[in-house]
């Protein structure tokens, strides 16, 4: 969604990620899945905004990210980006492919990415494994769109795995990992999102790449940081693993404010003559 001429802030892009890499900067983003939360997020100065798959959990209510289609990821995609472009635009928005969207062949793949770019303006696509995918990669950033990579704990791998512990704590897995982000940075992926790992891998993996790492649940050494907007906001009440900081309670604060809410209108003070025509 490349901008510039409207006075409005410059937008994130590819290149910038990896100069923020080179200069040492961090690099923040987070979950959006609609109009109103990406014009905020983009206003208060975060880099990127990922349309998630997460939005099968948090959104739709689902146990996994794998009930999710590409025409619900379009349609909260769509909305993120008429969000940003309604604030500063300066935001990268990058939408995950989801579930069997890629995983099918490379001309899937790159079908599938298409339709999700060619629907609304956003800026990259998102896919999670490493060798596997490398050939859907190379010939995904080979047409012209950026991918971000994910590895690590990879949430539509997680009836394979049966539980969503730490991954990569074993030699092999965390030398498959190591492996997979240099085929992921050869194929062409801007940007590897790295979920669930040791720190010290995770830093390994960091250090041994051009392009940055973001982390969630991966330690301080990744080049970013993400997190689900839900979580972070204190709007999931029963999730609380380790690597979420809540920032606020508004879980809470929503609670209160709706019974205020319900408590004026059944005692007939809400509305009042102010707040009536
Ligand atoms: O779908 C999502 O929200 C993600 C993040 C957890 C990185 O992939």
């Amino acid at each position: 969604m490349p901008n510039s001429s409207s006075g409005k802030l410059p937008h994130v892009t590819t290149r910038g990620m990896l100069d923020m890499k080179q200069r040492g900067e961090k690099i923040a983003m987070l979950t959006a899945y609609d109009y109103t939360m990406a014009r905020i997020l983009d206003r208060s100065g975060v880099d990127a905004i990922l349309v998630g798959d997460s939005a099968s959990n948090v959104f739709s209510g689902h146990n996994t990210t794998l009930p999710i289609t590409v025409d619900e990821m379009i349609y909260h995609a769509k909305a993120v980006v008429k969000g940003v472009q309604a604030e500063t635009s300066r935001a990268m928005v990058i939408v995950d492919m989801p579930f069997m969207s890629y995983q099918l062949s490379a001309e899937d793949a790159v079908r599938n990415a298409g339709k999700i770019m060619k629907e609304h303006e956003c800026d990259a696509v998102k896919m999670e494994g490493g060798k596997v995918i490398a050939e859907a990669v190379k010939r995904i950033t080979d047409i012209g769109i950026p991918v971000m990579g994910h590895l690590g704990l990879m949430p539509q791998s997680i009836y394979k795995y049966g539980s969503y512990k730490v991954r990569a704590k074993e030699g092999d897995e965390a030398k498959q990992l190591m492996e997979d982000a240099q085929i992921l940075e050869e194929s062409g992926a801007f940007a590897i999102v790295l979920e669930k790992i040791p720190s010290k891998l995770a830093g390994e993996v960091s250090r041994s790449l051009t392009i940055p790492t973001i982390g969630i649940g991966a330690g301080p050494e990744c080049d970013g940081q993400v997190l689900v907007i839900n979580d972070m906001l204190g709007l999931n009440t029963e999730f609380h693993p380790r690597f979420v900081r809540r920032y606020a309670d508004l879980a809470s604060v929503i609670e209160n404010a709706v019974q205020s809410y319900v408590a004026d209108v059944r005692v007939n003070s809400f509305p009042s003559e102010d707040e009536s025509y």
